[in-house]
């Protein structure tokens, strides 16, 4: 059950000179604490290995603030002097967590804070043993008052190494205490997926195997690899977004209506869904990786010549499957996923397309084509959803012509909040519902466990285009196709 307010506490980044502190948590943290929505009281505790002071954490944290342009730079200073300290761990021994411990409870002395704590792991996935042996060994797991523990993707990278950690974790931590981060958990278009489906009696009453031909869920980007070479060949497409995000899109388009809003109710239906997959096999899988072509209107290298990628590599950049799920609701409906960098555009969507009406009495007397109808949830760029559907042409002639009615949560509630300032507060007020439960994140594991065995071969697409056009494949042979431009 959640607090009904967030308690002062300290906030304890582990990896706190990484991307993902400089990049995401700190605008984060300064914005809530901007606007009056982050406890009063509570510190940040930077910590790392690098040989810093206070003032060089500071400086460090100012300046990525300045480069997010989060606020005026007096205000940066101000925030970045009162709330952040740094701790130097210099390595990964008993001694050095003791050493933390020690800090963190002389800090709360100083500043008479009650003693929570969260401490959030911005870690490679090979220092999270370490880190969580050190903080169990030292005792840091329970402090004076709740501590709860956050986990950055990825976690684990196979269904072995996940339930290693889980048992790690557990061995240490409650579940009620774990918090494994999905970033797309936190998206307010991704939330939006349960009202859609549970507050909405049109959308559940037809969203089944008797009225829903196919679903089909998208995850493109037109980025590369950027500078994450050393993270993303030990990843690649299906660990780095399948496994998760596009995993957890599918959940929630699947579950069951949960029996209430509690977490694990929801948790439940999700980690269900997972269980009712029929067993992926590598022919229901293409793995592809971008070379050389062009985006954004510039040319662009392939991912073997990128900095820092072996040149024959064979790490996918793209997947399209499709699997099936063995449950009454969707018995026999094929569900496409695919994701993939260096595609032409940023775009995330679920495209849910009904059944053709049973007669069609408008194609007797000329041919033309009445499209099915879909409802297409836009998850990023563009927020919302659109019903597309067929309206009558006027004139003589029976001529139909598919409509789009849209919905777009700019046009009516204006930007929309970053998926990680929903979910650290979520952790600040112990709230888990978007977040992953130890059995869901193994059953998506074990999901794709038979690919990660014996993975398909690779195909190629050039950067820039559609991916490769052996996804087409995967929906043809089954009858279907793939709608999403
Ligand atoms: C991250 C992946 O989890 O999600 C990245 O590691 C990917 O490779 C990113 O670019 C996409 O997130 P978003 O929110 O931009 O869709």
């Amino acid at each position: 059950m959640a607090d009904p307010a967030p308690q002062p506490h300290l906030f304890v980044v582990l990896g706190a000179t990484g991307n993902l502190m400089q990049r995401k948590l700190l605008p984060v943290l300064y914005s809530l604490s901007a606007r009056g929505q982050w406890p009063k009281g509570s510190l940040v505790v930077g910590v790392a290995r690098r040989a810093l002071d206070d003032a060089g954490f500071r400086e460090l944290a100012a300046s990525s603030l300045r480069v997010a342009k989060v606020g005026p730079n007096e205000t940066i200073g101000a925030f970045c002097e009162s709330v952040l300290s740094y701790h130097r761990l210099e390595g990964e021994s008993q001694a050095s967590f003791e050493g933390l411990r020690n800090h963190l409870e002389q800090l709360e002395h100083a500043h008479n804070l009650p003693g929570n704590r969260i401490l959030y792991l911005a870690l490679p996935l090979d220092a999270f043993t370490p880190t969580l042996e050190g903080i169990g060994q030292a005792a840091l797991n329970h402090g004076p008052g709740w501590t709860r523990v956050v986990l950055e993707k990825p976690f684990g990278r196979d269904l072995a190494s996940a339930q290693a950690l889980n048992q790690l974790l557990g061995r240490y931590f409650q579940e009620s205490q774990i918090f494994r981060i999905d970033h797309y958990l936190g998206k307010e278009t991704v939330q939006n997926l349960l009202v859609f489906r549970f507050a909405n009696m049109f959308v559940e009453s037809v969203w089944n195997r008797e009225h829903i031909e196919q679903v089909e869920i998208t995850v493109a980007e037109q980025i590369g690899v950027e500078d994450r070479a050393e993270y993303y060949e030990t990843a690649g497409a299906l660990r780095d977004m399948i496994q998760n995000h596009v995993t957890q899109l599918l959940t929630l388009v699947a579950m069951e209506p949960p029996a209430t809003r509690e977490a694990d109710s929801i948790r439940n239906e999700k980690v269900k869904v997972l269980q009712s997959a029929v067993p992926i096999r590598p022919e229901d899988v293409v793995r592809g990786q971008y070379t050389a072509g062009a985006s954004g209107g510039r040319g662009v290298p392939g991912y073997r010549q990128e900095p820092g990628i072996p040149p024959n590599s064979v790490t996918e950049t793209f997947v399209a499957l499709r699997l099936k799920l063995d449950n009454w609701r969707w018995k026999n409906v094929p569900f496409f996923l695919r994701t993939g960098k260096r595609l032409p555009a940023k775009s995330t969507n679920v495209i849910v397309t009904f059944k053709a009406p049973p007669v069609s009495i408008f194609q007797t007397e000329q041919a033309y084509e009445v499209n099915p109808d879909r409802i297409t949830i836009l998850v990023q760029p563009q927020e919302g959803f659109e019903l597309a559907f067929e309206v009558k042409v006027p004139g003589r002639e029976p001529r139909a012509q598919t409509h789009r009615m849209k919905f777009h949560y700019a046009d009516v509630f204006g930007p929309l909040p970053d998926g990680y300032e929903t979910l650290l507060v979520d952790v600040m007020l112990g709230d888990p519902t978007h977040f992953v439960r130890a059995d869901e994140v193994e059953a998506s594991w074990r999901l794709y466990a038979p690919i990660l065995e014996h993975p398909p071969p690779l195909v190629f697409y050039p950067a820039g285009s559609e991916g490769p056009p052996e996804a087409h494949r995967l929906a043809e042979e089954w009858g279907h196709r793939w709608y999403a431009d």
